[in-house]
């Protein structure tokens, strides 16, 4: 069996429901379910032996201790962070309590783990690390796409903070021999995504008939990912990923702010006619800027390619009609992510602009 961290957040539950469903390999899903945490995602898996919820801290070295020996995984794949941006700009403690200490603390318990395995256990061990493009720091207008061997800068407290989970990945490889896999993803978008992100919330406020909040000149650019293809390429990464290396994943999808907005209002026009006649684009409100924001992300995404043969499915195009349509199905997943807790959030950060 696998032991995935973070399965019930946005991507980690989506690679927990594609898991379960293209595989009849058990998973243990660890998960401390804060607020970006929701086990109503995994709802369809319920019943089903094969997935193993433990509500649980990364950060708790006793319970992982537990969890390694009783389980023995082939692999982990670590998903579980703080991972917003704006969040880790308000409070960046918690960024590295959980992204720093934490990876530390699976680290230890996965290096003890398999210290003590034998023959091909040992060998055919994996801990994969799922990281992000934002460690790479800005690109300007015409910089080349970041490369695996792009040099890190980050720019935010999460960014750094994840950078400094990479590096100690790294080091668990180089130093202990641990088989280590890192992956760097651009900025993924889909079902069951927290509405704090830019593509949810914009879906979110406009069928509300809120402000849909963009910040400074809306230009910024990045590089948009379906989620069911950044579980894939996990698959395709814990599979058959050489350990010690580091993958880009990206969806050759380079996109500024403000047209990802206009697609949604425009998307939003065609599937659900705002009452007054009116276009959707008439809520798009300009507000302050993120402090230290960064311009512009985009991934070089041929090593994964050439060397593990692993492609995106979707366009954006196709990705983002989905999207909308599941939040357009899905209002009482929406009405039940929204509690006090995250209005609290949307005051602290928008104020009344939102
Ligand atoms: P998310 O915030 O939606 O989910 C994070 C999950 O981790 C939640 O279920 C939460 O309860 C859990 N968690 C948080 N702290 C924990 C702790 N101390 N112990 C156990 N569980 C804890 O995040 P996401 O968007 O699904 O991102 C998942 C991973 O992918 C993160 O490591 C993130 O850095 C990385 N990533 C995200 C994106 C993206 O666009 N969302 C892109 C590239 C990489
Ligand atoms: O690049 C990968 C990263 O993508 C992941 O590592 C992070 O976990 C994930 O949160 C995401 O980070 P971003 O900061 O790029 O995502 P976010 O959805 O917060 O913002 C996307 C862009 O939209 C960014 O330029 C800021 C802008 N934005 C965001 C919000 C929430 C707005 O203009 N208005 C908003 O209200």
């Amino acid at each position: 069996m696998i032991l995935v961290t973070g399965g019930a957040g946005f991507i980690g539950s989506n690679f927990v429901l594609q898991w379960c469903g293209q595989t009849d390999e058990p998973v243990i899903n660890l998960d401390a379910l804060t607020y970006a945490g929701n086990l109503g995602n995994l709802d369809s898996l319920k019943g089903s032996g094969q997935h193993v919820f433990v509500q649980g801290d990364i950060r708790d070295a006793a319970l992982l201790q537990r969890l390694f020996a009783e389980h023995s995984p082939r692999a982990v794949v670590h998903f579980a962070a703080e991972s917003h941006v704006d969040r880790s700009i308000h409070g960046p403690e918690a960024f590295v309590d959980t992204n720093v200490m934490g990876t530390f603390r699976l680290l230890e318990a996965a290096r003890t783990h398999w210290g003590a395995l034998q023959g091909e256990a040992k060998q055919a061990f994996r801990f994969l690390h799922v990281s992000t493009d934002e460690v790479y720091g800005t690109l300007g207008p015409n910089g080349p796409a970041f490369t695996e061997t792009t040099p890190y800068a980050p720019n935010s407290p999460y960014s750094a903070s994840k950078a400094s989970s990479d590096m100690l990945v790294r080091a668990y490889h180089h130093t202990y021999g641990l088989p280590v896999l890192t992956t760097n993803c651009s900025n993924n978008y889909g079902p069951y995504h927290f509405p704090e992100k830019l593509i949810p919330l914009m879906i979110v406020n406009a069928l509300a008939g809120k402000p849909l909040p963009v910040y400074g000149d809306g230009q910024q650019i990045r590089d948009w990912l379906y989620v069911e293809d950044h579980c894939t390429a996990i698959r395709r990464v814990l599979q058959a990923g050489t350990p010690g290396e580091t993958y880009n994943v990206g969806g050759w999808n380079e996109k500024a702010n403000i047209d990802i907005v206009r697609t949604i209002c425009a998307l939003l026009d065609e599937l659900q006619p705002r009452a007054d006649g009116r276009g959707y684009a008439e809520q798009i409100t300009y507000v302050q800027d993120r402090p230290g924001h960064d311009r512009r992300y985009a991934i070089d995404a041929r090593k994964i390619e050439r060397e593990l043969g692993w492609k995106p499915a979707e366009t954006f195009e196709t990705g983002i009609r989905k999207t909308v349509q599941w939040y357009l199905d899905n209002p009482e997943w929406v009405a039940s992510v929204q509690s006090g807790a995250y209005r609290e959030w949307v005051g602290k950060q928008y104020g009344g602009a939102a």
